[in-house]
């Protein structure tokens, strides 16, 4: 079993193939965080704790006479709150008597064979093929009788722990939840740099690097949603940690809205990270007997750098994650009629470009926003799912229908959490949005949105939008957000429960999405919020795919791509060629270019095919096969990023390889054109050294080992040209 208490030694021992965590429970039954990192056999590791006496580090009360025994030094598995841990807390409660104060001890474990459940939130799951093994800990506190249950999972085979918390409140009195992280890990060391990808609308998850210094360094989001502005996903590494080398620590949080990760270094240089639901705006209130639950972190360790790392999260999030049949499927290639038209579109318009669509090389037509209701521009119609029969005279139905006859599938856009002011739905019940009174509610694009901790207005959507995937031969959803949530107060919660609101909102998205999506098996389900405002393994839970920014520039979607890369899987990150001059940057790139980059995830199209030359089809004929032949490789293979091109200006390079090793495609795209510039040589990664492999369009054989260490020379590209390598393996040389 990959989970096992060693009764003598009090020590809690969970082994990956290639990792070790460990527990123990300490004198007066605290519970103390040991080690975590590359695997080591089953040993005793209490030995790390040396108590000292350290001055204005207070002692718990049962220590008597002993100084040496403090929780503000002692590395924990979850700090305790109010009571002399004085770095940031796992936990903080106001309980019944008004005290701010928790104190768990160890007070009972289980162990048994699978995966624990979340009821309400997307969690890993367990295939047949995977051996899973879950450890639980009590942590109860004497006086308040308040409960914390430890949930540990581990992946032996993938590597990956996954870990969760829930709070029983055992007292009498009612009690608030004001705090609770899912993951606290306290290291007895502080040479690490902070990894997270930042961003923006239309340029999220930028790569930053900073190394950990004394306080506590933060990053999180406030918005409602996991944002476009940070990413619930950071590494701690060694400062020298590279693609290849140095240890990596992964957490990536399966949540959807409000997140926050701290890392503090302390006093005496040891390192606490904490991840989980942000405390501004929270406060959950438990009566007696009631319980909460805190969504999943996802650990993954790696002593190899941050290649392998990905390597972990992209085969556990690939297999365990999402519960769409669709997921393990070819993906379809689309064409989204959003860049082609906006707003200004009939039937006649969306059947030409799906016409001119076909040749090339498209499975599907997506209907962007704009068919329903009023909706003319983005001032008007949320909220009312109704077909625009002025736009589409015979309805979806025919439309869809026209669509089939020529051979492409047909998709639709929604955005049901949202409600436009002037829309049937909101005159009918203006309630029915998150607004606190007697506050004009703020506006994001025109709109408000839907309170979704509400149990009546999920119903009501999950009829709506059912109704709508019925009413045609709907096989493909984009499922899109387009603003933060503001005044968070829902209309029938009592005051003292407004603090639940922003968590509610995300239990309710849930619960639509399960009754929505997990109820339509057949539709492939799109996840997009303003591209990629939501881009999180909660919505992957549900959606295999996630329109991955608005910004379809594809030399900007070189940097978007590769810091998504690091923890989500490349068929989970969508990608479309569209016009040029680009409608974001104004930059004009080679079609070939932007195929090259679109191919880099799920590729697609974005734009008006009728106003294409028959050349420009042809191109995207060829890339379209050339895709969907190499479709296993580029979505299932093994990912390695080959250049940085937050560093490297010159070039930005990435390869995909299947896991046996037999192929392997190359691409690159030159982004700093000099003159008269040196030879370039693209170094290959992740093949055998030993085999032969032959590039196509090569006669040449070459062996893995100069491919990967003496390199590739680069034909002279032309600024934003781009090159493509597919080698296969040969037999001999
Ligand atoms: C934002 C999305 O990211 C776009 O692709 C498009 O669907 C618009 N919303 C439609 O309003």
């Amino acid at each position: 079993m990959s989970v096992r208490y060693v009764e003598d030694k009090k020590t809690f021992i969970l082994q990956t193939r290639h990792c070790t965590y460990q527990m123990k429970i300490s004198e007066y039954d605290y519970l103390l965080h040991l080690y975590y990192g590359e695997r080591i056999e089953d040993e005793d590791l209490g030995y790390l704790i040396r108590p000292q006496d350290r001055g204005f580090s207070p002692n718990p009360n049962e220590a008597g006479n002993d100084r040496t025994f403090s929780l503000d030094v002692f590395p924990q598995e979850f700090s305790s709150d109010g009571c002399s841990d004085y770095r940031v807390s796992s936990i903080e409660v106001k309980n019944g008597d008004g005290s701010y104060a928790f104190m768990g001890k160890v007070s009972g474990y289980n162990i048994y064979p699978g995966k624990y459940r979340l009821e309400g939130l997307p969690s890993l799951f367990a295939t047949e093929n995977d051996t899973v093994d879950t450890l639980e800990i009590w942590l109860r506190d004497a006086s308040t009788k308040v409960t914390v249950i430890l949930c540990y999972s581990v992946f032996e085979e993938k590597d990956i722990i996954t870990r969760a918390v829930k709070v029983f409140n055992g007292n009498e009195k009612t009690m608030y939840l004001n705090r609770i992280m899912s993951t606290t890990i306290d290291f007895m060391e502080s040479a690490f740099d902070f990894v997270h990808f930042d961003g923006r609308h239309t340029m999220e998850r930028n790569l930053t690097r900073e190394p950990i210094s004394y306080g506590v360094q933060s990053i999180g989001s406030t918005r409602g949603a996991s944002s476009h502005q940070h990413n619930p996903f950071v590494i701690l590494c060694d400062h020298d940690a590279n693609e290849e080398y140095g240890n990596c620590y992964g957490f990536s949080l399966v949540y959807s809205g409000n997140f926050r990760c701290e890392v503090e270094k302390d006093q005496f240089d040891q390192t606490r990270i904490q991840f989980g639901i942000n405390p501004k705006g929270f406060s959950y209130q438990l009566k007696p007997n009631e319980k909460f639950i805190a969504p999943e972190v996802v650990l993954a360790y790696s002593s190899q750098g941050f290649t392998k790392l990905s390597h972990l999260y992209h085969n556990v999030y690939r297999e365990n994650l999402c519960r769409s049949p669709r997921a393990k499927e070819i993906r379809p290639i689309v064409i989204n009629s959003w860049e082609a038209t906006y707003f200004n579109f009939d039937d006649t318009k969306l059947l030409n470009i799906a016409r001119e669509a076909v040749d090339m090389g498209v499975d599907l037509f997506v209907l962007d926003d704009g068919w329903f209701g009023k909706r003319d521009d983005d001032s008007s119609g949320l909220g009312d799912w109704n077909v625009n029969t002025s736009k589409l005279k015979k309805g979806l139905k025919g439309l869809s229908d026209e669509i089939n006859q020529l051979g492409l599938k047909f998709g639709l856009w929604i955005e049901p959490e949202m409600v436009s002011e002037d829309s049937n739905l909101y005159r009918a019940h203006p309630d029915w949005c998150l607004s606190i009174p007697k506050r004009p509610a703020t506006r994001g694009r025109f709109q408000l949105v839907l309170d979704l901790s509400r149990k009546d207005v999920c119903d009501y959507l999950i009829k709506e939008i059912n109704q709508v995937l019925d009413s045609a031969n709907i096989e493909y959803i984009k499922w899109d957000m387009n603003r933060c949530i503001t005044e968070a107060w829902s209309h029938v919660v009592e005051p003292d429960k407004q603090g639940e609101i922003y968590h509610r909102y995300v239990l309710g998205l849930y619960y639509i999405l399960d009754h929505i999506v997990l109820g339509h098996p057949d539709i492939l389900f799109d996840g997009c919020a303003g591209g990629g405002g939501r881009y999180d393994p909660g919505m992957l839970y549900y959606h295999p795919q996630i329109w991955c920014s608005d910004n379809t520039d594809a030399v900007n979607r070189l940097k978007i791509q590769y810091g998504t890369s690091f923890v989500y899987p490349i068929s989970t990150i969508e990608s479309h060629v569209s016009v040029c001059p680009n409608h974001q940057t104004g930059r004009t790139v080679s079609m070939k270019t932007r195929g090259v980059v679109a191919m880099n995830g799920i590729f697609g199209f974005e734009l008006d095919s009728t106003k294409m030359s028959r050349e420009e089809k042809e191109l995207c004929r060829e890339q379209s096969e050339f895709y969907r032949k190499h479709y296993w490789l580029i979505a299932n293979g093994d990912y390695y990023r080959l250049t940085n091109p937050f560093e490297n200006k010159e070039y930005t390079a990435w390869q995909h390889v299947s896991k046996d090793k037999t192929e392997s495609l190359a691409s690159l795209v030159l982004t700093d054109k000099e003159s008269n510039a040196p030879q370039l040589y693209l170094k290959l990664k992740g093949l055998n050294d030993s085999d032969f492999y032959r590039i196509q369009g090569d006669d040449r054989i070459y062996s893995g080992k100069a491919l990967m260490t003496a390199g590739i020379p680069v034909p002279n590209l032309a600024q934003y040209e781009s090159v493509q390598y597919y080698l296969t393996k040969v037999k001999e040389a």
